[in-house]
């Protein structure tokens, strides 16, 4: 259901009203949180590009709505890089460990920034790199599954939500949701650590973060 880099404190923030907008959804598991956070009057959507992802967080709007009471998620099928979504529209902008997936981050941004109504905030989890992997790790296909391998350094994550022009941009490190991973021998992490130089473990590489940026009202 869920595959994710921590649960975006986002979430927790939202209000009745507001329309909620999840990039790469997955099984729609934020979605289901998100929904009854911003109750009957808003609305969460849920984009995701992979037709099984998207077809499993539609069988499981069924039980939310018995659950919840609420017909208030839907799911779209679409690449985060060019969003099914008007301009202006969305209240928040949400993802769970998925821009680091993508091959044009900057376009992510951009589209983020279309979609968000002025004042809008996005509030999003991701991995980024505390220092540059070593070309062997970032060639191996658990490191891009393990959303290690697409990751970007802090500092060009920065700049890129700078350049789409959002503005209040604040990056918080969690490094413990890595660490964890690696102690309880998470299977694609134990790959991906027996490939890192001796003496390293992917809490010296990789971090996760939660970004918050608003667009200017
Ligand atoms: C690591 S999973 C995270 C799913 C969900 N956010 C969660 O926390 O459980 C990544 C998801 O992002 C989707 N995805 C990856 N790249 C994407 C892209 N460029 N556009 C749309 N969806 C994408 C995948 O299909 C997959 O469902």
């Amino acid at each position: 259901m869920g595959l994710s880099c921590g649960n975006p404190t986002a979430i927790a923030a939202l209000t009745p009203g507001q329309v909620v907008l999840d990039l790469g959804s997955g099984g729609g598991f934020d979605c289901f949180l998100a929904g009854p956070k911003v109750g009957p009057t808003g609305r969460v959507i849920g984009v995701d590009m992979t037709p099984d992802m998207l077809a499993k967080a539609r069988r499981n709007i069924a039980s939310y709505r018995q659950r919840t009471g609420l017909n208030n998620v839907e799911f779209r099928l679409g690449e985060i890089e060019h969003l099914p979504v008007a301009d202006n529209t969305v209240d928040v902008v949400i993802s769970n460990c998925v821009i680091n997936l993508s091959p044009d981050k900057p376009q992510v941004w951009r589209e983020i920034a279309r979609v968000l109504k002025p004042g809008g905030k996005a509030a999003v989890s991701d991995l980024a790199l505390l220092r540059p992997l070593p070309q062997s790790v970032r060639q191996m296909v658990e490191a891009l599954v393990g959303c290690i391998a697409g990751a970007i350094m802090i500092e060009e994550y920065r700049a890129i939500i700078e350049a789409a022009g959002l503005s209040e941009i604040e990056l918080r490190l969690k490094p413990e949701y890595v660490a964890s991973l690696t102690e309880f021998q998470d299977p694609l992490y134990r790959q991906i650590a027996e490939a890192l130089p001796a003496g390293t473990t992917p809490a010296d590489f990789i971090t996760s973060i939660e970004v918050t940026a608003r667009k200017t009202a």
